[in-house]
Parts: C-alpha cells; structure tokens; sequence
C-alpha cells in the first residue's frame, strides 16, 4: 500500500517555500520601505501565488465526481483450472488494491445522489503488474458501438450555448439508439440511484478472457457483489440530498471507513466457453445484453475490503489512472469494440490528464518498478538510472517468455463485430424481462414517474413520442403508462428488425467449416 509511507506527513513540521528555505513570516510580503510596493524578489510570495494558478488540472471528462479508498483484495477460492493469472493462482493470495467510485455525467463538484450509472473502479497492485478493473454499477451499458460514445455523453452533459442539462438532448439521443433501452430501464427503476458507495454491485459489463499458459480461454464477466447489500434511494430522497449534502456518498464512505466499518465485496465469475458463446442467444462482445445467471452462476474468487481512508485526497484519488488495458497475464479483453476502444481511451486520458509519466505517481505505480527503454518526459522522477536506454549487450534486460500462444484467438471477431449494428428484437427482451419478472407493481409505478418527470422536460413533442414508441416496444403497459402521462395520445410501437436476422447471422458463423 503507497499510502501510508508516501503521503503521512508529521505534525510540527518547519513551514518553508516549495525550496525548502525556512519562511517564517507568510503574510509579511517584502515591499520597498514600509508602504512601498512590492518586490519581486519576494520568491515566498511570487512561489505561493504562482503554485496557486496551477492547483487546477483538468478534471476527468467522465466520471469527474468520486471518492475512494484503500484496501485488501484475497482470493478464498482459486481460479487456476481456468486461468494463469497468479494472482488468482492460490486461496490466501492478497494484494492492495485503491478503489475510487463515482458518478458519470457531473462536474466534479456535482451532486452524489444523481440519477446516473456509477464508476466503480479497482486498481490492484499484483506481483505481475497492475491490473485494474474499470466497472459500473450497472451490468449493462447505453451503446456496443464506441463512435458513439463522445456523441452520447455530449447529450448527457451541458448544452453548448445555454450551458444547462437539456433534457431534449437527453432523450433525442437515447430515443434513436434503441439498443441503449436495457439500461436506461435500469437507470430509471428502482436501482437508478445507490445509497451512497458500499452498498451497489459493480460489474465489468464487458467480456474478458481467462486464459491458460497452453493459450486455452473462456469467457468472463467479472463482478463485485455488495456484501453489505444493496440499498437506493428514491427520487425525492435523492432530490432532497442533493440540496442538503451533494457530498453524502463521499461522506457515507469516509466516515464507515473511519468507524471501523470496512465496507467489502465478493469479486465473482461468469464464464462460457468459446462454443456455448457461439450457441448463446446473444452476442457475448453487445455490451447491452447480460449473460443470464441461471445458464451461467457465479463463481466466488475473492474479496475486496476497504479499510483505510486516503491521507491526501487529490494525489491519492484525483491523480489515481485506471485503465482497462492494465491487464495482468492470464486476463485478456474480449473482442468487445467499445472494450477494444477504452483499452486505448483510458492511458490517452492520462497522458493528459496526469501527463505522460502518469504511471511513476506513487498511487499508480507497480509493485516492481518498470524495466524498459521509455525514458524522460514531464515529471520523470523514475527515470531509469544509467542503465542504457536501448537494449545494450552491456546492461541487458531480460525478456520473459510469453505467456501463451494468441494465435488461435477469436476466429469470429469481425463477424461478431458486424452484428452489432443493427436493432432487432433480441434488443428488447432483457428490457421486457426486467418489466415482467423483475419490477413488482409499486417498481413499475415508480419507473413511469421516474422516466415522466424526466422526460416531461423535453420541449419537443417529436423526441417524447419517439421515446415512449420504443417503450412501447418493450411492454405496451409502460407505452401506455408514459403516453397518458405526458397526454400524447395514440404513440405507434417502434418495429425493431426479427430477432431472426440476428440469430440467422450467428448460425451461419456457428455453422462455418
Ligand atoms: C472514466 C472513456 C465506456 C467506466 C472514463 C474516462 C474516459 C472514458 C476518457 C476518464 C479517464 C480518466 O481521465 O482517468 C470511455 C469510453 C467508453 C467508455 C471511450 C466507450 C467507448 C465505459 C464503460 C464503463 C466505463 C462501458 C463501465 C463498464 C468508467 C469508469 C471511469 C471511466 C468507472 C472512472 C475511472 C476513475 O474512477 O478514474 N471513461 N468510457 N466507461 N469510465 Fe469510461
């Protein structure tokens, strides 16, 4: 854990400017004579206006409002008949992990209690490397396509001119995406708004590969089951704390944290072999489908625990960078585009962000520090050594082994990749699953107002009918239910294409030589 090493820092001590010179008296600015103007050989004054003007960097342009904390992670049930990853290789195996969650669309000053999926993002420090889980807490997402996602959380953000939420761009958007329906039913049912951090899900949403060291794999979603349960709030309690504690999830966190309080998650496995993934019903890389857990159960792995509270909130939480493309052997991506895309989106933003030697910030960096020829850059402060900066026959490095063989990876990629585009009715039955089985009467009923209230916001009538023509689509009940509501009479169902085409496509492949 960096954190205790790196970032306590003593009581008493000397107070000094950012060189280190001792500065007794910080508000005595020097001037010329007794009321003359300034001097700019003050360097204590000139030192701590100038650092001033550079606290600010910029803030994440998602998910830029979160809180996070340290802990433990440990396998109690080992995962090694299914993959190399050594982590996951023996019961009693730890490591330390840094958690930080958040919400999406807000600035970071926003409030917690927002209507919005939450991040839910673990970095482990493994003997291998870093590996980072990059999750939501909701098992599904809005696209399955990743050109669209700057174009959607443009809609979810502030309007270029006025500069307020719109929720005409709210809906004209989701309303002609109809693949992002699954999760906009659960971000307007009853699971749209956690109580706080500790007591949601988290999921990867994607599908990963467990792989062995012969180069064998299954499929796998990964998830954080909430041992201390689930809990959410209701519209109205979430309106009324986002006036009275905009705060309340940071808060919630730090003080269990504080108590003793150490909130904790089973980290559990989904998994389906390369030919029931070509079997399924669904298409294992569309981001807006789950894997039903009666045909695939969980699997225990291990547990996350949370037991200490970060010493210094921005080099601890705000500088953290995690990334789904730190992966560790033994975890591969699927060929999931939008997971494809956020392997390269991640360290992009943190070049950025964090600038390029983002990974040598204590609160990113590996266990063992990295051996290799990048050297230089903003803020180099592991830079190496003299150990030649090319592989020399003097002072060589030595390279490991792979550790398996890709080469019989994902013969169906770019078929899988084309299904993706088009809407079929496969679309709308997880969505209509969660009305019929999932939703009791009084869930139902909340879910009309939640998505009315909203909704009802949008000046235009073209973007309610087109909304409430895709809920239609999924259960006439809530069709009709928003339709009354916001009085806009007979609204015609959406007509998605035959969940044929699609599996008609699948089989074609499945049934390839
Ligand atoms: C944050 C891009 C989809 C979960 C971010 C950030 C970017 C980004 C640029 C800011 C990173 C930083 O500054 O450190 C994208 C793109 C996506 C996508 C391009 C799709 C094409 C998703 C999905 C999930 C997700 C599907 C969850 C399954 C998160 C989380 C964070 C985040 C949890 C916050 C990380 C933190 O706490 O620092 N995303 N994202 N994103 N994203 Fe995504």
């Amino acid at each position: 854990m960096p954190s205790s090493e790196v970032f306590n820092q003593r009581d008493g001590a000397v107070h000094t400017d950012s060189q280190g010179h001792p500065v007794g008296k910080p508000y005595a600015a020097q001037r010329a004579g007794q009321n003359g103007p300034l001097l700019l050989q003050d360097f204590a004054l000139i030192d701590a206006l100038s650092h001033f003007n550079r606290e600010r960097i910029p803030e994440r342009v998602v998910h830029a409002k979160g809180g996070g904390a340290h802990g433990t992670f440990e396998v109690t049930d080992p995962l090694d008949d299914l993959t190399c990853a050594e982590l996951l290789s023996k019961r009693g195996n730890k490591c330390s992990a840094t958690v930080r969650f958040s919400t999406v669309g807000g600035e970071s000053g926003s409030a917690d209690t927002a209507r919005d999926p939450r991040g839910f993002s673990v970095k482990l420090r493994t003997e291998q490397g870093i590996w980072d889980h990059v999750y939501n807490n909701t098992p599904v997402f809005f696209l399955r396509d990743p050109a669209k996602f700057p174009r959607f959380i443009h809609t979810q953000k502030r309007d270029p001119q006025t500069h307020l939420k719109d929720a005409d761009h709210f809906w004209d958007y989701l309303s002609q995406e109809p693949e992002s329906f699954h999760q906009v039913m659960i971000l307007f049912g009853d699971r749209g708004v956690p109580n706080g951090y500790r007591f949601m899900h988290g999921y990867s949403g994607h599908t990963h590969k467990l792989v062995k060291k012969d180069g064998s794999f299954v499929y796998a979603q990964f998830h954080y089951v909430s041992k201390q349960g689930t809990k959410f709030f209701t519209q109205a309690e979430a309106d009324k704390l986002a006036g009275e504690n905009p705060d309340y999830a940071n808060q919630d966190l730090f003080e269990a944290i504080e108590r003793g309080e150490h909130p904790s998650w089973d980290f559990c496995v989904q998994t389906m072999t390369p030919e029931q993934a070509e079997k399924f019903r669904y298409n294992i890389c569309d981001l807006t489908k789950i894997w039903p857990h009666d045909e695939f159960p969980l699997r225990k792995v291990g547990t996350l625990t949370l037991h200490e509270n970060v010493k210094n909130y921005f080099a601890e939480i705000e500088q953290v960078a995690f990334a789904p493309s730190h992966l560790i052997p033994g975890i591969e991506p699927s060929a999931d585009p939008v997971l494809q895309s956020r392997l390269f989106a991640y360290p992009d933003a943190h070049r950025y962000r964090l600038s390029v030697n983002y990974a040598q910030l204590p609160v990113n960096a590996p266990i063992h520090m990295p051996a290799n020829f990048q050297r230089d850059g903003f803020m180099a402060f592991h830079n190496q050594g003299n150990r030649p900066n090319y592989q020399s026959t003097i002072q060589k490095l030595t390279y490991p082994e792979a550790p398996y063989d890709f080469s019989a990876h994902e013969q169906f990629v770019g078929s899988l990749i084309t299904e993706l585009s088009s809407v079929t009715e496969l679309d709308f039955e997880q969505p209509r699953k969660l009305w019929e089985k999932v939703f009791d009467d009084g869930a139902k009923q909340r879910f009309v107002d939640n998505v009315a209230g909203h909704l009802g916001g949008a000046k235009s009538d073209e973007i309610k009918r087109r909304t409430v023509s895709i809920f239609y689509a999924i259960h006439p009940d809530i069709g009709n239910g928003l339709a009354q509501r916001l009085n806009l009479g007979k609204v015609e169902p959406f007509k998605p294409l035959p969940a044929s085409e699609a599996i008609k496509f699948r089989a074609n492949l499945a049934n390839r030589s």
